[in-house]
């Protein structure tokens, strides 16, 4: 049987059904690598790198882009120009627009468009109704701010080559814009960082009409000479440009028909002087990018961006997944750049590392190493932001900017999550909820996978199995807790539902290339999909979630898009055709790697406006993804499996997502495949515990494994992961501020927060939490007693739980005792964060209780400062100033004390009814760990607050065996909202 509860007959047959479903149209063991292309099946992709080997092979070649010198000019921060592409021997050319432009924030734009799509001017073949421009609206789904031009920004120098532009902080950037061959080169306080076309892979492909060839007769096998037959094969070796695949390409039984013809861009992008490049997620594979066109240790395919169900993913691999962020940084000591390849179509990305060998005296040796990149998309706009940093920060920052930056969620969602495919029934949810709490187990949400609905039909709830969902939902709400619910794009295609009608009858639903109802499969079988490009159709969706709509669902339910790639499980890659129609008659090729995120964010607004008046911040997970999609959701890192190395994979995965602004993100906890071991469960709560997404989930045909039935010791070490998290949860909250504020990753990588320790660039198993000082690495093999930790700096380490002084050097690893009750978790010296040592059911239970501060005195021996972001934690109240952000500092050892971070006074802070509720909220307790020893006869230590002063106890704990000096300041009651003072000499 497929599920360990007792199932009515009903539910049997469904889940019979969706079993049947499965196999038929997903793989059953492991991804079938051959369902998705390669390079060399992917007709622009194979072209383009058979272009790269052309021109890196030929001494002789010279790109045949170049800059009409008269066509430029400049003006308020942005250049404009032709490039003429030389297309023949006769010298005969295409227009490529190009603009310029030079940006308030120090971030560079290149947009190169094509003359002839963009007037109109081309035929397109099948009588197709798709738009004739290259696809030019990614930058209305993607970009919300940061597009000012610096009219601070000045030419340089000019002449009929070239034209300098310095621009940026102080005008430190420079931009070398080369006429002939057309070329840009992006400087740095006068040294190259980023060079674009430096290697004449510029290749865009212009719009052509297709000369049809006569059919030749056909002649049977052995009637032909041998003279026809030599003729023959020499026709078939590849002379000129590679036709084969502009006019049609076909992949595993399905043709795209490609109205447009060939139109794919490429472009080269060195960074000079970095060896190393992070980003692009996701594909599960090192945080520092590998090289990709072969060699020992290398891959031989580039990088992909195509979003796709890709079913049991493999690992170590340039492979795409579900969500796609084209922007790529690279980092050497000191100093860090990047691009943002603004473009959803498919796209591939070949990285290749060399020597600069300047001076052919190094032999290499000492010689700095650069970083080559190749990208290459099928159609849409050649759009590229440059960052020139230098610090890793400017680049998460002015991406945020561009792109937005994480939505502060509700609190409740950074909790952790139970999910599963599938609870069975309302009473199993409850029965859940209630064991949970008898485990003393924290969690704040419940989830609710397909098999709820009415056959498949989202909105609706399967009336056997859930006949109660409002009792459900009141059951949840009683310790604060909540239910998500999955609606996937697709919708049945039923007469008789009334959604389904609507959805065809409204035309809401993307088209086929014929302009009508796109029909494929999905889990309900036949099905349609809503094109949330389509601001109407958004309007309609909205509509579906109101209360009165979807009945059973409360203030308290909240969404899952899953299979949003689109998952077609019979569509080319188990996606859609790429000829298929959205909203403007683009085609889907243009904005395949965008449609996951409108449809999450068409939901997202969808449940904010559930009821007029209601102000709740919306909680939607996504599978699929793009740049921006930060702004309006969570991830999760797709169909892992329960093995240990998927568990391994998915830290990189996660600090990938970080560093790419978008770091609400996290694995399937227990791995959604397969049946972990007890220790492999145990351990992948410990590290799910420092996902800044934490959910456990596991597919239909796992064994229940909810976290109380591993059985001892695990349940009780699991459950005391789960109370860290929830301990830990105001500096997990003040992180998402941060990343709201600034959009600084959650988890932070070694060479985010060292970028001059040049040891830690590629370490990817390790990290942060926000700013908390608190470095974890999660222990991600089995039986592994022992475990060594890189350490980035001179500071003083502590064990989290024994405050054992760690033996530290500088970019050194250090071993430390990891059995398995024990999560190797450190804390920096000179921090201070916030914690709330009660344990509860729930966040939400949480809410009052006083706080404890954990002081770790610096390697100086007496400093340490921190902060804490609190609001609360649904509303959109924050916005209006109701929140208290406070900043710690522990002052030469003689007094911690705490101040409105922002300099806000008093007076300016806003006094709601939240506010006013903060006010008896105290900072309970205050631990100092590396306590100075002059302190061991001190017993009390003066609070000064709201102009009194009171004296609160303190106990001293002296240095012994390895363990720092600690002392615990109690009843401190200060409250956390006010200016305070603990004065300790
Ligand atoms: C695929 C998702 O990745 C998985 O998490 C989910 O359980 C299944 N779809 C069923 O909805």
């Amino acid at each position: 049987m497929l599920v360990a509860s007792p199932l009515s007959g009903k539910w049997t047959a469904y889940i019979c059904l969706a079993t049947i479903l499965c196999t038929l149209f997903t793989p059953a063991v492991s991804v079938k690598e051959h369902d998705f292309k390669k390079c060399q099946q992917s007709g622009f992709c194979k072209r383009n790198r058979a272009f790269a080997d052309h021109a890196i092979g030929s001494s002789a070649w010279k790109s045949p882009y170049n800059i009409l010198p008269e066509s430029g000019s400049f003006k308020d921060g942005q250049f404009q120009a032709s490039i003429l592409k030389t297309i023949d021997d006769d010298g005969n050319t295409i227009r490529l627009p190009i603009t310029v432009s030079f940006l308030e924030s120090g971030t560079a734009r290149v947009t190169v468009d094509e003359e002839k799509r963009q007037k109109g001017e081309i035929e397109l073949r099948h009588d197709s109704k798709a738009r004739k421009e290259r696809y030019n609206e990614a930058e209305q789904w993607v970009i919300v701010d940061g597009l000012a031009l610096d009219k601070e920004a000045k030419v340089a120098y000019e002449d009929k080559s070239q034209i300098t532009v310095k621009y940026g902080p102080s005008s430190k950037f420079e931009a070398v814009i080369n006429f002939s061959p057309f070329g840009v080169d992006f400087k740095r306080d006068g040294s190259s960082q980023i060079k674009f076309n430096d290697r004449g892979l510029l290749n865009v492909e212009h719009w052509r009409p297709k000369i049809e060839k006569p059919a030749e007769p056909e002649k049977k096998e052995g009637e032909e000479t041998v003279e026809e037959k030599k003729e023959e094969e020499k026709k078939e070796e590849p002379k000129g440009e590679d036709e084969s695949t502009w006019w049609d390409e076909s992949f595993g039984g399905n043709t795209d028909t490609k109205p447009r013809g060939p139109e794919s861009l490429g472009l080269d992008i060195s960074f000079v002087g970095y060896e190393h490049v992070y980003g692009i997620p996701s594909h599960a594979g090192p945080l520092a990018l590998k090289n990709t066109r072969g060699g020992e240790g290398n891959y031989e395919e580039p990088y992909r961006l195509y979003n796709a169900d890709v079913f049991e993913y493999i690992l170590d691999s340039p492979m795409t997944l579900y969500g796609a962020i084209p922007f790529m940084q690279a980092h050497r000591k000191d100093s860090s750049v990047g691009v943002f390849w603004l473009n959803a179509a498919e796209t591939w990305i070949d990285i290749t590392t060399h020597k600069d060998s300047k001076n052919p005296l190094s032999l290499g040796i000492g010689a700095k190493k650069s970083t080559q990149t190749h990208w290459i998309s099928e159609s849409g706009l050649l759009d590229v932001f440059v960052f020139l940093g230098p610090t890793p920060q400017d680049l998460t920052r002015k991406y945020g900017e561009l792109t937005g930056t994480t939505a502060m969620p509700q609190e409740f969602a950074i909790g952790y999550h139970q999910c599963r495919w599938n609870y069975v029934s309302d009473e199993d949810v409850k029965d859940v909820d209630r064991k949970m709490d008898k485990f003393k187990m924290p969690y704040d949400v419940i989830w609710l996978d397909i098999e709820y609905t009415e056959e498949k039909k989202y909105f609706t709830w399967d009336a056997h199995s859930f006949p109660d969902p409002i009792g459900m939902g009141k059951q949840l709400d009683l310790h604060g807790r909540k239910l998500v619910t999955i609606i996937d794009p697709h919708i049945k295609n039923v007469d008789n539902w009334q959604v389904s009608k609507e959805l065809k009858e409204k035309g809401f639903a993307v088209k086929n290339k014929e302009g009508n109802t796109f029909d494929g499969w999905c889990w309900p079988g036949s099905s349609n999909w809503i094109d949330a490009f389509s601001p109407a159709a958004r309007e309609w969706w909205a509509s579906l979630f109101k209360y009165d709509a979807f009945k059973g669902t409360l203030t308290n339910t909240w969404i899952w898009n899953d299979m949003n790639e689109p998952s077609v499980f019979n569509g080319p890659e188990t996606t859609m055709p790429k000829d298929n129609l959205h909203y403007g008659n683009w085609e889907h090729r243009d904005v395949h790697n965008l449609n996951g995120m409108t449809f999450h964010n068409a939901t997202h607004h969808a449940v904010k406006s559930r009821k007029p008046g209601e102000l709740q911040r919306p909680f939607v997970l996504t599978r699929s993804f793009f740049s921006g999609s930060q702004r309006v959701g969570a991830m999760w890192t797709g169909d892992n499996q329960a093995a240990w190395d998927h568990l391994q994979a998915s830290i990189p995965m996660v600090l990938s997502q970080g560093i790419s602004g978008f770091p609400f993100s996290g694995a399937d906890v227990g791995g959604f495949f397969g049946n972990p071991e007890k220790d492999l469960q145990t351990r992948w709560y410990q590290a799910g515990a420092f996902y800044p997404f934490f959910r456990g989930h596991a597919h239909i045909d796992a064994r229940r494994r909810e976290p109380y039935l591993a059985g001892e010791p695990y349940t009780s070490i699991i459950a005391a992961a789960l109370r860290l998290r929830y301990s830990l949860l105001p500096s997990w909250y003040t992180a998402f501020h941060q990343a709201y504020v600034d959009g600084t990753p959650i988890v932070k990588p070694m060479f985010y927060t060292h970028p001059s320790e040049e040891s830690g660039l590629t370490i990817d198993d390790q990290f942060f939490v926000g700013n908390t000082g608190l470095l974890v690495k999660p222990v991600t093999d089995q039986n592994r007693d022992s475990i060594d930790i890189w350490i980035p700096d001179d500071e003083v380490y502590y064990d989290y739980f024994t405050y054992d002084i760690i033996p530290t050097t500088k970019g050194k690893k250090v071993t430390l005792d990891s059995p398995l009750h024990k999560i190797p978790l450190l804390m920096q010296g000179g921090r201070i964060f916030a914690r709330r040592d009660r344990p509860r059911r729930s966040s939400a239970l949480m809410r009052w209780d006083d706080y404890t501060l954990v002081v770790t005195i610096g390697r100086d021996g007496k400093s340490a400062e921190g902060d804490l972001y609190v609001d609360d934690g649904e509303s959109y109240d924050f916005e209006k100033g109701q929140y208290i952000h406070r900043k710690f500092i522990l002052d030469g050892a003689q007094k911690i004390s705490s101040t409105d971070s922002e300099g806000r006074g008093v007076k300016s802070i806003q006094q709601g009814e939240w506010m006013k509720k903060m006010q008896s909220v105290f900072v309970d307790k205050i631990v100092v760990v590396g306590a100075p020893g002059s302190w061991v006869n001190k017993k009390e230590v003066a609070v000064e607050s709201d102009g009194r002063s009171w004296s609160a106890s303190l106990e001293y704990s002296p240095a012994a065996n390895g363990r720092a000096a600690f002392a615990v300041i109690k009843k401190v009651g200060a409250r956390i909202g006010a200016d305070w003072n603990v004065v300790l000499a």
